[in-house]
């Protein structure tokens, strides 16, 4: 999906300023900002660049305007997917990029500079025409209070730009399973997916690729083994859980949506990672050393520094239990502290 050609502007300059994408707007961000989280960011209406006192003791530092709250604060420890959104970054070695389902309540705000944070802003709405998956999700009654809602679609939207191939109903199922519904529950919203999932080519095309013995054993209605005989997609499945009738891909109209699948920045592209050394509020001080004598050098000065990479253990030590640490060394840009060698021998 999408193009990571640099299409738009050949003579575009990358800059060394800290920046993130969102829904495709740049956005530079200040300093100042360590001790947000990405979803404060994205959620504030407000934040200001000097400290102001919000409602007699709340205090905030920041820029303005981003006001995206289709993103919601659930729990806020990253137990209940309502925050998810898709970060898409660069990587300018293997020239590939990846996309990931991030929980935005514990994801640090700096810890996404220089990538493209997706929200469900992004996709689309019911002005602009909903995307395929929005629009599954509603046909399938998989919303009720929709609190949950953007963070299932985000998941799967992140599945999707990942996936090469679509996906199986497996993969989506094990994609959803860190979003939490408390009303609708899972089966309309794994039936609004489904059609996304390669189980079965009835769903896509109306004709099977298995033999006719084994479509006579695959229920076209849950994709799962069955001895329902049917091989229609229509046909109600009269043995397993009849209640629901998959919605097929056809049926997703899609015609009402105007946006283009957001493409990935190609100022992204073209701009070479930097080690980031950056303020929050109260004295926390963010780092983003590039390499390992980096990371040492920064240990060797701050022997407290607490060293991070996805923050859900010392985010939720910072946020929950109130443990204060002064200075945080992000990890996630050294090669060496990046990946696992297991030999014969350990
Ligand atoms: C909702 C939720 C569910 C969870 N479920 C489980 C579970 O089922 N099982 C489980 O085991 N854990 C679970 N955890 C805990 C958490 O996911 C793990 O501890 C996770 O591995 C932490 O990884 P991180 O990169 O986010 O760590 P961070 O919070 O970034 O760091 C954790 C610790 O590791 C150190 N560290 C990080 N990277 C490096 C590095 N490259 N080199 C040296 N030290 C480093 C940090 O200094 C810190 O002390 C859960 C957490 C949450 C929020
Ligand atoms: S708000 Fe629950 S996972 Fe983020
Ligand atoms: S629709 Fe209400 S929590 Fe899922």
């Amino acid at each position: 999906m999408g193009s990571l050609k640099n299409d738009e502007n050949p003579q575009l300059q990358p800059s060394s300023e800290p920046l993130l994408y969102v829904n495709r707007i740049r956005r530079v961000l200040p300093d100042a900002l360590a001790h947000l989280t990405l979803l404060e960011y994205l959620r504030c209406h407000s934040i200001f660049t000097s400290p102001k006192l919000i409602l007699g003791h709340s205090v905030l530092f920041g820029t303005k305007d981003i006001g995206l709250t289709g993103t919601k604060l659930g729990c806020g420890e990253g137990g209940c997917g309502a925050c998810t959104v898709m970060v898409s970054s660069y990587d300018a070695k293997s020239r590939k990029c990846s996309h990931y389902a991030v929980n935005a309540c514990l994801a640090p705000l700096y810890s996404v500079e220089g990538m493209h944070v997706i929200t469900v802003e992004g996709l689309g709405s019911c002005k602009r025409g909903l995307h395929s998956i929005q629009e599954s999700m509603a046909r399938a009654h998989g919303t009720q209070c929709g609190f949950c809602t953007p963070g299932f679609v985000m998941s799967m939207y992140a599945l999707l730009w990942s996936s090469q191939t679509p996906p199986s109903e497996e993969q989506i199922k094990e994609c959803l399973a860190g979003n939490l519904c408390q009303c609708t529950g899972y089966r309309p919203i794994v039936d609004a997916f489904r059609v996304f999932a390669k189980t079965s080519d009835i769903l896509y095309t109306g004709i099977s690729s298995l033999s006719p013995e084994e479509a006579k054993s695959i229920c076209p209605s849950t994709g799962k083994p069955c001895s329902c005989n049917s091989n229609n997609v229509n046909d109600k499945c009269v043995v397993g859980d009849n209640r629901y009738k998959a919605t097929s891909y056809d049926e997703v109209d899609g015609t009402k949506y105007t946006e283009k699948e957001l493409i990935f920045p190609p100022e992204l592209l073209l701009r070479t990672i930097t080690a980031l050394s950056l303020t929050g509020f109260g004295g926390l001080m963010w780092y983003r050393p590039l390499t390992l004598q980096h990371s040492l050098d920064l240990k060797a000065k701050y022997p407290d520094a607490k060293l991070i990479v996805g923050n859900t253990e010392v985010g939720i030590q910072m946020r929950l239990k109130r443990l204060q640490y002064r200075v945080l060394v992000s990890l996630t840009q050294v090669p060496e502290l990046n990946f696992f060698n297991v030999k014969d021998d350990g």
